[in-house]
């Protein structure tokens, strides 16, 4: 009985994410980072490699590493332990990144097994001549999911002749290094960073969902400061999936859409017979998506990470919480107009379009350069599709760098993004010790060179030798008195 649903549902649902895959003929962009080879000379050059789609890539910041292809163990597989294999470089000289050979198990366990062994990078080599592909992580194995959240490295795929070219300088003898750069992976035109989160509402589908609201949460304080500084332009997004016209009236679509199949999501629990229907997560992420509406109009966008963060932790369908009653409690303690979401949400029996969900769907579809949206959760910084895990301090370090330097909010310098490099020799910057002032400015990038602002006056000079300001003589004075 539960067995023959279930089937059903996974052939409708199949069928769903095909024809919604047809409709957009993948428009899948590899997000990129470049490789620079600054030794042997023989073949120094920079090179295209695709960001790993877990581990942390430095958003806006580049390393500078010694390439290192282990003698066994060549595709990384197994433990380099077991083949007293070791990648920790010792004090003063540049960290080892392990360049291994794609093939015969997932991309996150050989990164997984070199960052066990001490590598500070992971470069993979294909295996076929193609075009870079993203290195994702596995969904459904449950094994892999224990490590690929503790995965602290970057990591990066390159193409299979300039794999063969790094191997060769190696077995020659020569010393490879390389730098890998993501300072131009987000672009950073001006003062604001525009980013939209690709989320659901879904609470209940596994460690993908567990690990989405653990993000949202955790990120909550920094989104919303970045917004109240008006530094950040966040939009939310829902994905939604429409019936085929010959099965609208079918029981499936019945219970996994809404609008008369226009709008559909698949069943929670992939069983039609029990728990929630598809519709339901239709319904919440609508809400939500009415929410962030109601609270941009009344220029508090950020009141949406309140509402679904509120949502999750009082609504859970764990506690059979998720549904109309308690989201409009929290809809109130909000402090939101109820009657205007209402409004916005519409009547999900009518046989007509909802507005606010068709811009959704077409939203999904890429311009530009981000691909089509195909994968939850889908993070987008500046339209380039972030790339690596989904979690705070990494997202943060992407936002950060999509600014243009050195108009990166503070936030972007506090805590795990700061460096700190003013301490060292004042950067190298021009300072006047007896009045303590710099023009040294820590910024997540590295350290920048340019003229304070004392009492209003901007100091004009270079930021290295000299920077002079009409009050300068006058302070110097006061304080050399
Ligand atoms: C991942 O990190 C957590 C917390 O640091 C730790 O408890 C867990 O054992 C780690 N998992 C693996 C597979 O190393
Ligand atoms: C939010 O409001 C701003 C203006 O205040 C507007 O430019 C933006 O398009 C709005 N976003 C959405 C999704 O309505
Ligand atoms: C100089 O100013 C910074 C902050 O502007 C402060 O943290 C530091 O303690 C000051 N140093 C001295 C010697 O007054």
């Amino acid at each position: 009985m539960g067995c023959s649903k279930r089937s059903e549902s996974a052939i409708l649902l199949g069928f769903l994410l095909l024809i919604f895959a047809e409709s957009v003929v993948g428009r899948f962009v590899v997000e990129k980072n470049s490789l620079r080879v600054t030794s042997p000379d023989s073949i120094k050059g920079t090179h295209d490699s695709a960001i790993g789609n877990f581990g942390i890539p430095q958003y806006g910041g580049s390393m500078a590493g010694t390439v290192m292809y282990p003698k066994e163990n060549r595709k990384g597989c197994k433990d380099f332990d077991d083949f007293g294999i070791s990648f920790k470089s010792k004090p003063g000289a540049l960290p080892f990144f392990v360049l291994v050979d794609r093939g015969d198990c997932f991309f996150a366990l050989k990164v997984w097994n070199a960052q066990n062994a001490g590598a500070a990078a992971v470069l993979v080599a294909d295996n076929m001549e193609e075009a870079l592909i993203t290195m994702d992580s596995p969904e459904e194995d449950h094994a892999s999911l224990k490590y690929i959240a503790n995965i602290t490295i970057p990591s990066a795929l390159i193409d299979k002749s300039f794999g063969e070219s790094l191997k060769k300088a190696i077995s020659g003898g020569d010393m490879v290094n390389v730098n890998l750069d993501w300072r131009e992976a987000v672009p950073h035109p001006d003062d604001r960073v525009e980013y939209e989160l690709w989320t659901n509402s879904n609470d209940e589908c596994g460690v993908k969902c567990d690990m989405l609201m653990e993000f949202v949460r955790d990120f909550k304080g920094a989104a919303q400061i970045l917004e109240k500084g008006g530094y950040t332009q966040f939009t939310p997004h829902y994905i939604t999936w429409y019936c085929p016209q010959a099965f609208t009236i079918s029981k499936q679509c019945k219970s996994q859409c809404i609008n008369h199949g226009r709008y559909c999501a698949p069943d929670p629990e992939q069983d039609f017979s029990s728990g929630y229907e598809g519709k339901d997560v239709v319904l919440e992420n609508l809400r939500q998506l009415c929410v962030f509406i109601v609270a941009n109009e009344t220029k508090k966008p950020w009141v949406w990470w309140d509402y679904v963060t509120d949502f999750q932790i009082g609504c859970p369908m764990k506690e059979k919480k998720y549904n109309k009653e308690c989201a409009n409690s929290v809809i109130e303690s909000l402090g939101l107009d109820l009657k205007k979401i209402e409004k916005c949400m519409g009547d999900p029996n009518a046989d007509s379009d909802n507005p606010v969900l068709k811009e959704e769907q077409n939203a999904q579809i890429g311009k530009g350069s981000r691909g089509d949206v195909t994968i939850l959760p889908t993070l987008v910084v500046n339209s380039r599709q972030y790339r690596g895990k989904l979690e705070k301090a990494a997202v943060l370090k992407a936002i950060c760098s999509g600014f243009e330097e050195t108009t990166e909010p503070s936030v972007c310098l506090s805590g795990d993004v700061e460096t700190n490099e003013c301490l060292d020799n004042n950067g190298g910057c021009w300072q006047e010790k007896t009045a303590n002032i710099t023009a040294c400015k820590d910024t997540f990038r590295g350290r920048v060179c340019v003229c304070p602002v004392v009492n209003g006056v901007r100091f004009k000079g270079d930021g290295y030798r000299s920077c002079t300001g009409m009050q300068f003589s006058y302070m110097h004075c006061r304080f050399s008195l």
